[in-house]
């Protein structure tokens, strides 16, 4: 249905892809996989017309084609979901599905927006969940705004659908309805290429796996050929460094307390303390009002109520910037709207939070910048130029340009929001790795992640969100993912409190 053929392309004095040929059959899926930067996301975007290849061409239907722009893509009825989804965040959710083409028009051509919204929701239900047409997209948590992606795609009535990490930011409830969605796109004809660093959803779901290494295809085969140790040898090149497993550098004195956070409406009250070198993960659905927490901790949102202490002092916090001034810092979610300046250079991403370390009477010196970054960014295998544009790196690079910014910073607290969201496994190691150094050195880390995997791996303890409450913590053996599950979602009586 769909064929790159011999495809290249040339950024500078980078080759993101190199001699790259994939093929994509109606009724099938085909998953890329790869390292941060193999350059998954840039095939992608070749296939949908985003991007034109510097050598080599796309078919389609076994025809040469030559797309001027992801329009003329979408015409054939190939659509990207990009891996930062582009919604426009004022306008509702409904418009959003209807960006690009025509809208439904009533009497007199006045768009008919009961008919958009009415068309809006049979799409998403489609998808199974039941999202408000009407609510602005800036209201959605990050799950629910990939549903919306997800939506529009089908909505243009997709033959070619290409998810660029469609499940990194949704939690294994989501996820497995996500996937549910992809067999049912499946089972109807169309041609899914599916990126993604989660392995077991991909052994589950691909019918094809293609394994890209330095822009080029190592490897190509049915689903079935590959295992997730197969798997990881060909993305990698070499076997995987696993992660030791945990062992505790907690200490006795408190770093971190929240006695009685509340904003009224979306969480709380929250009492949470965090000692020094200790790892508190916390779990929760999507929209379970963990985000929501951390933003109001580092005064992004007001607080109504309670107390934060933090390494033995009340603060209150009102903006980002005194919170970093009071020892908390802060890896968002969403790494491109919160996170980072995507004009400005890795360098400059990771230096400003450092200022004060970095400049002598209000000058920043060039040599102690560059230095300082280049510390940082070492121990984090951060491949590339630092002084170019955020923006040219892999996304998974990007992500650890955030990390590095308060690695050399220490705060009291940090709080990591999905930190290996986009990650590939081998590098995801490395920034368990690099966590675990930090905590070390005394840092208190509270690790929000929808990855039960990561929190039992990395946590001292686990506390549980739901609907905006502490429902329960889990240490030792209780740490399991049956508990932290049932937790979750409300399944467990004894834990009480839905509202
Ligand atoms: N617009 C651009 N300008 C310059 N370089 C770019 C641009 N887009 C991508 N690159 C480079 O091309 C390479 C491949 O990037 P790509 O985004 O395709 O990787 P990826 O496999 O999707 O990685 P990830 O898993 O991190 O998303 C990287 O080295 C990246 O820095
Ligand atoms: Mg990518």
């Amino acid at each position: 249905m769909l064929a790159l053929r011999g495809i290249r392309k040339v950024y500078g004095a980078t080759v993101a892809v190199d001699e790259l040929t994939v093929a994509l059959a109606p009724a099938q899926v085909h998953a890329l996989v790869g390292e941060n930067g193999a350059g998954k996301s840039t095939a992608a975007q070749i296939a949908s017309g985003v991007t034109r290849p510097t050598a080599g061409h796309v078919e389609f239907g076994g025809r040469e084609v030559t797309f001027g722009s992801a329009r003329d893509a979408e015409a054939l009825g190939i659509v990207l979901i990009p891996q930062e989804l582009q919604l426009y965040e004022s306008l509702s959710v409904a418009e959003n599905m209807y960006v690009g083409r025509p809208r439904p028009r009533g009497r007199g051509r006045l768009v008919a927006g009961h008919t958009m919204r009415r068309r809006a929701q049979e799409q998403l239900a489609r998808l199974g969940v039941t999202i408000d047409p009407a609510s602005r997209v800036q209201e959605l948590t990050h799950g629910n705004r990939q549903l919306v992606a997800i939506g529009r795609a089908l909505m243009l009535d997709a033959r070619v659908l290409i998810m660029d990490e469609p499940t990194a930011s949704l939690d294994e409830w989501e996820a497995q309805r996500l996937l549910g969605v992809v067999s049912a796109l499946r089972s109807s004809g169309v041609a899914v290429l599916y990126v993604s660093h989660r392995l077991p959803e991909i052994l589950r779901i691909a019918d094809v796996i293609s394994v890209m290494r330095d822009g080029r295809l190592v490897r190509s085969a049915p689903g079935h050929d590959f295992d997730e140790a197969s798997l990881v040898t060909s993305m990698l090149g070499r076997p995987l460094v696993r992660h030791a497993g945990r062992r505790t550098s907690a200490r006795d004195e408190v770093a971190f307390e929240s006695a009685g956070l509340t904003r009224t409406g979306v969480f709380g009250p929250v009492d949470l303390t965090i000692r020094r070198g200790e790892i508190v993960g916390m779990a929760g659905l999507i929209g379970s009002g963990r985000s929501e927490f951390a933003q109001t901790v580092i005064g992004r949102d007001k607080l109504t109520g309670g107390q934060l202490t933090v390494a033995g002092r009340p603060v209150s916090i009102r903006s980002v910037r005194q919170a970093v001034q009071r020892g908390v810092g802060y890896v968002p979610e969403e790494r491109q709207a919160q996170g980072l300046f995507l004009a400005l250079s890795s360098k400059s991403n990771v230096s400003m939070a450092a200022l004060d370390r970095i400049q002598s009477w209000g000058v920043v010196s060039p040599r102690r910048e560059s230095r300082y970054v280049r510390d940082a960014l070492a121990r984090l295998a951060v491949k590339g130029d630092i002084n170019a544009p955020v923006s040219t790196l892999s996304g998974g690079t990007q992500q650890k340009v955030l990390l590095g910014r308060w690695l050399a910073l220490q705060p009291s607290v940090l709080i990591l929001d999905e930190p290996t969201r986009g990650i590939d496994v081998g590098t995801r190691f490395e920034i368990y790795r690099i966590i675990e150094q930090l905590t070390d050195s005394g840092v208190a880390i509270l690790l929000i992640s929808s990855d039960i995997q990561e929190l039992l791996a990395l946590s001292d303890r686990v506390v549980v969100m739901r609907a905006g409450q502490l429902v329960g913590e889990f240490s030792g053996d209780d740490l399991t993912e049956m508990n932290i599950g049932a937790a979750a979602l409300g399944a467990d009586a004894s834990h009480g409190g839905t509202r």
